[in-house]
């Protein structure tokens, strides 16, 4: 996909091997997930991250699942198999709470199961495995495609040169393909435009600096490595074309739940009068939140940010808050960029939405 980055997901029959992203850009070691509980803990401790990516891992994770019982008893039956599916859909379901991608694969793969159930009487627990893993297969495709089709919606809205600020990352190691914030910038390089990237560190676990700064690094596109305080300042400056983010849930209001550090820059870019965009896959989206107070929000280990790289940082004991992801108002967000098209405000994503052809 781009040289240099290899893919975070590879499946083959019962086995899920997942780049561990803690420990990239310095190391390309891989986790090889054979149960639900693998690959459930491989989400939490962020081996693999990135909202789209959550989900594809648990589509996989439900195979995984499956053909780990088969291995253990080749004669289990459908009943048997629907009883381990439901068991792996709560242990992974409970993986991590804020990207909604992941219970959207899981119902996803769960309506699969249940038609084929329906229609195929005679099934064995072998044809059902099967059918999973096409499933599973099909939702990683889509979120390939879908990838592209962002890019496109958001090429149609940047001019030909710009500066851009983004933060976490949103490229091709949290997707299925080139990436959603970051889909838009390579596919953009690619073509010629001149795009230059302030990318923000994203503290604690600096996905902008080990990550963001490595795809963009390898494609060639100009990226600058800031620390998080030093995006709105930078906006506020009038240095910044516009700002694009990715986002883990979008309620139907357009309140989005994104990396945190996210927020700022949002609140910088409406006093700067700088678009802020969103990009996102149609899997992030949940018209079941009617805003962003219904939206979970993952509250992580203290170590996070007590430590670094195993080391201490900070006052012995001194408490700690550490939300993963911050919630950024609907009425900020200039337009959110999916495959559905350009979306712009008013928003609400509980009926069907207006897209502008992208
Ligand atoms: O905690 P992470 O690294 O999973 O957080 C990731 C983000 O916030 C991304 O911006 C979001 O998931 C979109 S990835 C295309």
């Amino acid at each position: 996909m781009i040289a240099g980055i290899p893919p975070n997901l590879e499946y083959r029959r019962g086995v899920l091997r997942i780049l561990d992203q803690t420990r990239l850009p310095w190391e390309e070691t891989h986790v090889e997930a054979r149960d639900a509980e693998a690959v459930a803990a491989a989400i939490g401790r962020l081996a693999v991250r990135g909202a789209p990516a959550i989900g594809i891992a648990a589509g996989y994770g439900l195979c995984v699942a499956l053909a780990d019982l088969l291995a253990r008893d080749p004669e289990a039956g459908l009943t048997a198999a629907r009883e381990a599916l439901a068991d792996a859909r709560a242990r992974l379901g409970a993986a991590r709470p804020t990207a909604v991608n992941l219970p959207a694969a899981l119902t996803r793969l769960e309506r699969a199961e249940s038609a084929f159930c329906r229609t195929a009487a005679k099934a064995t627990a072998g044809d059902l495995l099967d059918r999973l893993e096409a499933e599973a297969a099909a939702l990683h495709r889509d979120e390939r495609q879908v990838c592209e089709d962002i890019a496109a919606a958001g090429l149609s809205l940047l001019p030909e040169a710009a500066t851009l600020v983004t933060h976490c990352n949103a490229g091709p190691l949290a997707t299925g393909g080139i990436g959603t914030a970051l889909g838009v910038i390579l596919r953009g390089h690619e073509r010629g435009r001149r795009f230059t990237v302030y990318a923000g560190e994203t503290r604690p676990l600096l996905q902008g600096a080990r990550l963001t700064a490595w795809e963009l690094g390898k494609a060639g596109v100009p990226v600058r490595l800031m620390p998080d305080g030093a995006g709105p300042g930078l906006i506020l400056a009038g240095k910044v074309d516009a700002v694009i983010v990715g986002a883990d849930r979008v309620a139907a209001n357009g309140d989005t739940a994104n990396k945190l550090g996210t927020l700022p820059l949002a609140l910088a870019a409406a006093r700067a009068g700088t678009p802020f965009y969103v990009a996102a896959p149609w899997t992030s989206f949940d018209p079941s939140a009617p805003d962003g107070a219904a939206v979970p929000i993952e509250e992580r280990g203290a170590e996070e940010v007590t430590h670094l790289a195993g080391r201490a940082t900070a006052a012995p004991g001194a408490a700690v808050y550490n939300p993963a992801f911050d919630v950024t108002p609907g009425d900020l967000v200039t337009a959110f960029l999916t495959e559905r098209g350009v979306l712009r405000p008013p928003y609400a994503f509980g009926r069907d939405a207006e897209c502008d052809p992208a």
